[in-house]
C-alpha cells in the first residue's frame, strides 16, 4: 500500500517509509551493541508493534527470541487509565532473560509502565523499551524508554501498525488523517 491507495484520506505525512527504514538500521545497531553476547527476548505487543517487530527482527544481528503480549488499557474515553488487563499472556518464562519490549507508540506511558513492572515481576534480568513512535506526554512519565524512533506531536497519528477503527495498519508511513475520516 502506498499513499495513491489512500485517495484524500492522509492529512499529512510525519514519518516517511524511509526515514523509518533509515531508523530502524540504527536503532538495531544500537540494540546490538548494547546486547553483545546476550540472547534477546524481544515482547511486542499486539496488534500495533507488528510492522517495528518484523522490521526491527530483521535488522538487529543478535540472536533474538520473539513473543507477543496483547494488553487493553481501560480508561473513560481516549486517553488510557493505567489499569491495564492481559488478554494474551507470553508463552515464554522470562527467569533471567533478556527482554526487549517493542512498541508502536508511547503516548501516556501509563500502559508502559505497568508492561515494564509486571515483566520485571517474572524475573526478568532486564526489561527495556524501543518504540517507533513517542508523543510528548510520554516524557511526563517516569519511564525510561531506552530506544526510540521518532517524537511526534500530539496527536492521533495512523500507519506503520497503528490503526484507526482498525483500518491503516498496513500504511508503510506514519501520517495525521484528514477530518473527513472522522466524520
Ligand atoms: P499509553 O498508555 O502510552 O498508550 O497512553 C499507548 C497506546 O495507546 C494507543 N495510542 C495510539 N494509537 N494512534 C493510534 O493508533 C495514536 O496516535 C495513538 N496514541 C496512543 C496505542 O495502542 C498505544 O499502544
Ligand atoms: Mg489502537
Amino acid at each position: 500500500m502506498d499513499i495513491d491507495d489512500l485517495g484524500n484520506d492522509i492529512e499529512k505525512v510525519l514519518v516517511s517509509e524511509e526515514q523509518i527504514a533509515a531508523r530502524l538500521v540504527e536503532l538495531a545497531t544500537a540494540i546490538d551493541e548494547d546486547y553483545k553476547g546476550k540472547d534477546i527476548l524481544l515482547v511486542g505487543v499486539l496488534k500495533g508493534a507488528v510492522m517495528v517487530m518484523a522490521d526491527l527482527a530483521r535488522a538487529i544481528h543478535s540472536p533474538v527470541t520473539m513473543d507477543w503480549m496483547a494488553v487493553s488499557s481501560y480508561g473513560s474515553g481516549t486517553k488510557s487509565s493505567g489499569v491495564v488487563r492481559i488478554l494474551k499472556d507470553l508463552d515464554t518464562d522470562l527467569s533471567d532473560r533478556h527482554v526487549l519490549i517493542v512498541e508502536d507508540i508511547i503516548d501516556s506511558g501509563l500502559t508502559l509502565s505497568w508492561l515494564v513492572q509486571n515483566l520485571r515481576s517474572r524475573g526478568a534480568a532486564t526489561v527495556e523499551i524501543c518504540t517507533m513512535l513517542r508523543k510528548p506526554e510520554a516524557v511526563k512519565v517516569d519511564i525510561d524508554v531506552k530506544y526510540i524512533g521518532f517524537d511526534v506531536p500530539n496527536e492521533f497519528v495512523i500507519g506503520y501498525g497503528l490503526d484507526y477503527a482498525e483500518k491503516y495498519r498496513n500504511v508503510p508511513f506514519v501520517a495525521t488523517l484528514a477530518q473527513h475520516v472522522y466524520s
